[in-house]
């Protein structure tokens, strides 16, 4: 069974997410971390940079990956995936290239760009710990209402919903409708799984996702039956909540 913690605001929220993370790479230097990106991990993003250097941990031995990327979108473009991990991650704490796999959304062959992160987490010894948002829709990564859960990675086509809260990443319009994603058999399956949520307009989702029945329809519901899965919310997004409020 996941745990839920729900905090004041987005700041402390994103504080104890950091930890967590500093926590993984305390106990195992050559971890292998998951991170996703959109607005609500910024901040943990943030201040996990802040405390590192405060806690002296050093990265230089875990290997990162990306937990999606948009197809047919250049790496160095702002507003990929690839781009803003580097930028908000990567960079900051010094983590090298050779720490680093994330999908290539260029690869017309996305077939061969799944196998190989599939190989990468299979040969690594699976996923330490991994930092998702949760969609509007419900969505963890790319995984779509309706997403078979078994999948590992995989290419899919996005619903408008995804679409349109993607085109605010991007400094100009940018063509997009597919995107490559890790599965959930695999976000599932991580030994440390930090699903954050901050804000009113997630209530809604959040309050479906933890409290209504599992399903594919709601892919995050999954989360409520991994015992790895720690949930961190804001008040505002667990506001809908009648469990744990
Ligand atoms: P957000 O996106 O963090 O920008 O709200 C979350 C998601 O769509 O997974």
């Amino acid at each position: 069974m996941m745990t839920v913690r729900i905090f004041e605001d987005h700041d402390s929220l994103s504080a104890a997410a950091a930890d967590m993370i500093i926590d993984t790479v305390i106990k195992k230097p050559a971890a292998v971390l998951c991170f996703a990106t959109g607005n609500t991990p910024v901040r943990t993003y943030q201040w996990l940079i802040e405390k590192a250097r405060q806690s002296n941990t050093s990265f230089s031995s875990c290997f990162c990956i990306g937990l999606d990327e948009w197809a047919g979108v250049p790496p160095n473009k702002p507003g990929t995936c690839h781009y803003l991990l580097h930028q908000q991650v990567f960079d900051p704490l010094g983590i090298q290239p050779a720490q680093i796999h994330l999908f290539d959304g260029m690869n017309a062959a996305i077939q061969d760009e799944c196998s190989k992160m599939d190989e990468i987490i299979e040969t690594r010894g699976g996923i330490d710990c991994m930092v998702v948002g949760i969609g509007l829709n419900g969505h963890i990564g790319f995984n779509e209402p309706g997403v078979d859960v078994s999948l590992k990675a995989h290419d899919q086509v996005l619903m408008e919903s995804t679409l349109a809260s993607g085109q605010h990443y991007f400094n100009e319009p940018t063509p997009i409708s597919r995107g490559i994603t890790l599965g959930m058999a695999q976000v599932l399956k991580a030994n440390r799984l930090l699903l954050l949520a901050n804000g009113k307009h997630k209530a809604p989702i959040i309050q479906k996702a933890l409290e209504a029945a599992v399903s594919n329809e709601v892919p995050a519901s999954y989360v409520q039956l991994c015992d790895n899965a720690m949930v961190l919310l804001d008040r505002e997004a667990a506001s809908e909540l009648s469990t744990w409020n």
